[in-house]
């Protein structure tokens, strides 16, 4: 039995950008343009964000686009203080919840070489790496991994959701 507290998954309402954009400067080497949060809110009907709150405080965050029965993870990350904790984990299950009900049959992903841990959560969630994007990430030239998972709305997928989270 996995005990995650007072943690609850909401959508991301403008309310949460700041705490968003702190996380996301703490997590990653580049960070989106100061608008796009805004932007993805407001004028992208295919993009689904999502905060993870305790006690109301926001600690982690992330999105999917969805364009028919195609879905994509546009980007996760959880407040340095609250990783290990199942939150990232949790959140992941809720984005590709979200890409089934809303008609995604499959769902991709970009993610660095060297971030085994990420790795390690998507291969929970069934995603294998289908290429590797050379040179991908301008920061330092490093590859992404394309990771890609299948057949979502299938019986072994769910079967797969069900005994994870019962
Ligand atoms: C990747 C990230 C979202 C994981 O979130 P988290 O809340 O710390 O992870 P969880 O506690 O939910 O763990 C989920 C799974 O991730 C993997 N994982 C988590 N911490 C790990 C560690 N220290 N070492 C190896 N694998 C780890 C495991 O597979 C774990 O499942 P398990 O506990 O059943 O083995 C988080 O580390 C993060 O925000 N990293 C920085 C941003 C980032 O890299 N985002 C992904 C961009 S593609």
């Amino acid at each position: 039995m996995i005990d995650v507290g007072q943690f609850v998954v909401e959508k991301m309402t403008p309310a949460e950008i700041n705490e968003v954009r702190q996380i996301e400067t703490a997590s990653f080497s580049t960070q989106w343009p100061s608008d796009a949060f805004y932007n993805e809110l407001h004028s992208n009907r295919s993009a689904h964000y999502f905060v993870g709150k305790v006690d109301g405080k926001t600690v982690d965050y992330g999105g999917i686009w969805v364009v028919m029965e195609d879905s994509h993870v546009t980007t996760i990350a959880v407040d340095r203080e609250h990783r290990g904790r199942k939150y990232g984990d949790i959140l992941l299950g809720h984005l590709i919840a979200e890409a089934i009900s809303r008609g995604a049959a499959w769902m991709t992903l970009e993610v660095r070489e060297s971030n085994a841990v990420a790795q390690n959560l998507y291969r929970k969630y069934g995603f294998a790496t289908v290429t590797v994007r050379k040179a991908y990430y301008s920061d330092n030239n490093e590859n992404a991994l394309v990771m890609w998972a299948g057949d979502l709305r299938g019986e072994l997928y769910r079967n797969r959701l069900n005994a994870m989270h019962g």
